[in-house]
């Protein structure tokens, strides 16, 4: 296939990227920062990325008196010889022409750089091909290059293997990509999914910022995704599957100091809660509602718990008793049962209905995931000792909006899911964590965060945190800087094998025929990922 020639190589180094003239007939104008490009050296072909334009002058007399009103014809007789542009393109993947292994492979990461005068051509859909592989099994569409209608896929299999993210301002389309990922990650099969839906939005059709209704997950994907809800009301009212019910028994100091903002609890609130759960167990939140002045001076006096402080955690939590969702006691049936669910493939979603105050978030996807960690935690303990195929969990990846929540550097350490973030890997259970803001999430959980997908964030913090960890900060500043206010994504990291910038996949009636048609499974070679995150 032709492709069409952009300029030459004319400077670089390894470490900083290289330098092309344009040709004269190119114009700045017709790139963009972030564009998937590729220089054909001699022996090898380099997938690279464009990083930042110049304009520059081969005469400086042209900058101290520069024609005052060029008309189009000085300007082109110009161009090419007294004025010129450059663009700084970085080679993120290499694929050598002279190795039939490397025909066989794919790219590879890159190791060298081309000599002068390899010339830069835009890419072709053979390229695009070539380094994001075609669409099938686990190999998902999400989106298309900016300027061409050609898929752009991300390996699922990779995606869901470690903890991810996706960021980007409101409005940008982060809960329509991740619907987009959940339904290609149920028909692929790459795991099971625990949805966390704070806002009612995943499980049924919803009204899009347009007008227009859109599917959601259960009508798209029926039984395969089981709706759990923590309103009752609104669980007679739709096709829910299960409505959960939590008990006092099962909350956990971790769960209220978890809540501490919310509640505005002091300090004390960790040892209180302490001295209770020694004495009652795990009964002690109903013991706590339920004494009298005169008990509560008791158990004050018997533990060494301070007064006020108890008497202040009682008044406060009387707020918690108050949830419609809570019980005096519950067992833990209905969620091991949902975890026998998601250990057989499908997957779940629990909607908050009414409860949808950060309160009832925090709390009850604490304790749901919790338990689930610790059942996920004795499938693996009994996989390593059986060492059978069957025994082995199935990858569970939890979806997590508004994860700032459980993830800023003040609750991460304490949290499940800071825990999740951190080493659940090694238990077959990842996050998606979905925000506006990275830079309320404490950097160690963003450094574990192996998929990364971006849109627009205006606000430097925010860009920085995104950007943690990565090599190539600078040129991938650009890219994020250059994306639309909505529908146009970054994805970088494990589940792509070189950064780029895509116009989000629609999520419409082609995309629920394509969906409902299956994966069209294919057997893919392993994909090298460039290694963008820096040591
Ligand atoms: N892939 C898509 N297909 C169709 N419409 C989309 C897509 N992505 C975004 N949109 C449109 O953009 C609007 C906002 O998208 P979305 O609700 O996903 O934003 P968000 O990033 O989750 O915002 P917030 O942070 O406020 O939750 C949608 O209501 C829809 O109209
Ligand atoms: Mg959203």
């Amino acid at each position: 296939m032709e492709r069409s020639r952009l300029g030459v190589v004319t400077d670089g180094a390894f470490n900083t990227g290289l330098t092309v003239r344009l040709d004269a007939d190119r114009s700045t104008e017709d790139l963009r920062v972030g564009e998937f490009v590729v220089i054909e050296g001699k022996s090898n072909r380099y997938f690279s990325m464009i990083s930042d334009m110049q304009l520059r002058v081969s005469d400086p007399r042209l900058l101290s008196s520069p024609p005052d009103d060029a008309p189009p014809l000085v300007a082109h007789a110009l161009a090419g010889t007294s004025t010129y542009a450059t663009v700084e393109v970085k080679p993120m993947l290499m694929l050598d022409l002279t190795s039939d292994l490397d025909e066989l492979r794919g790219p590879q990461s890159v190791r060298t750089i081309p000599m002068h005068f390899a010339a830069l051509y835009e890419a072709s859909e053979m390229d695009f091909a070539t380094v994001f592989g075609k669409e099938g099994g686990t190999n998902f569409a999400v989106g298309t290059p900016v300027t061409m209608d050609i898929p752009i896929c991300l390996r699922l299999d990779r995606f869901v293997e470690r903890s991810n993210g996706i960021f980007g301002q409101s409005g940008t389309g982060k809960s329509f990509l991740a619907r987009l990922l959940l339904s290609g990650i149920v028909t692929s099969r790459a795991a099971a999914n625990l949805i966390f839906d704070m806002h009612s939005e995943y499980a049924f059709d919803k009204q899009t910022e347009d007008g227009h209704w859109v599917r959601g997950l259960r009508e798209l994907l029926g039984s395969q995704v089981l709706v759990y809800s923590l309103d009752a009301e609104a669980a007679a009212r739709r096709n829910v599957d299960v409505t959960l019910i939590i008990g006092l028994n099962q909350i956990e100091a971790e769960d209220i100091m978890l809540l501490a903002d919310e509640l505005d609890l002091t300090a004390t609130t960790a040892a209180t809660a302490g001295l209770l759960g020694d004495q009652y167990g795990d009964d002690w939140l109903r013991q706590l509602l339920a004494m009298s002045p005169d008990e509560l001076a008791q158990f004050c006096q018997s533990s060494g718990a301070h007064p006020e402080a108890t008497k202040a955690l009682q008044r406060k939590l009387r707020e918690v008793q108050r949830r419609g969702y809570l019980t005096e006691k519950a067992s833990f049936s209905l969620i091991d049962e949902m975890v026998t669910a998601l250990g057989k493939g499908r997957s779940a979603i629990l909607e908050f209905g009414r409860h949808d105050s950060p309160l009832d978030y925090m709390l009850v996807a604490n304790i749901v995931t919790r338990r689930v960690r610790r059942l996920y935690q004795q499938k693996m303990e009994r996989f390593e000792e059986t060492k059978a195929e069957a025994d082995r969990p199935l990858q569970l990846m939890i979806t997590l909006e508004e994860a700032h929540k459980f993830l800023n550097p003040t609750v991460a350490r304490q949290t499940i899911f800071g825990t999740i973030a951190r080493e659940m890997r090694k238990y077959n259970v990842t996050l998606m964590v979905i925000d506006q803001r990275p830079s309320g999430i404490d950097p160690e959980v963003m450094s574990q965060l192996g998929t990364r997908i971006t849109g627009l964030l205006t606000e430097e913090r925010d860009i920085d945190a995104v950007l943690t960890g990565v090599s190539g900060r600078s040129f991938l500043r650009g890219s994020l800087a250059s994306l639309d206010t909505r529908q146009q994504l970054l994805l970088m990291g494990h589940a792509v094998p070189m950064p780029i910038t895509v116009r989000t996949r629609s999520y419409d009636k082609e995309f629920y025929q394509d969906i409902q048609r299956g994966g069209r499974a294919q057997e893919l070679p392993d994909v090298v990922a460039t290694d963008i995150w820096a040591e």
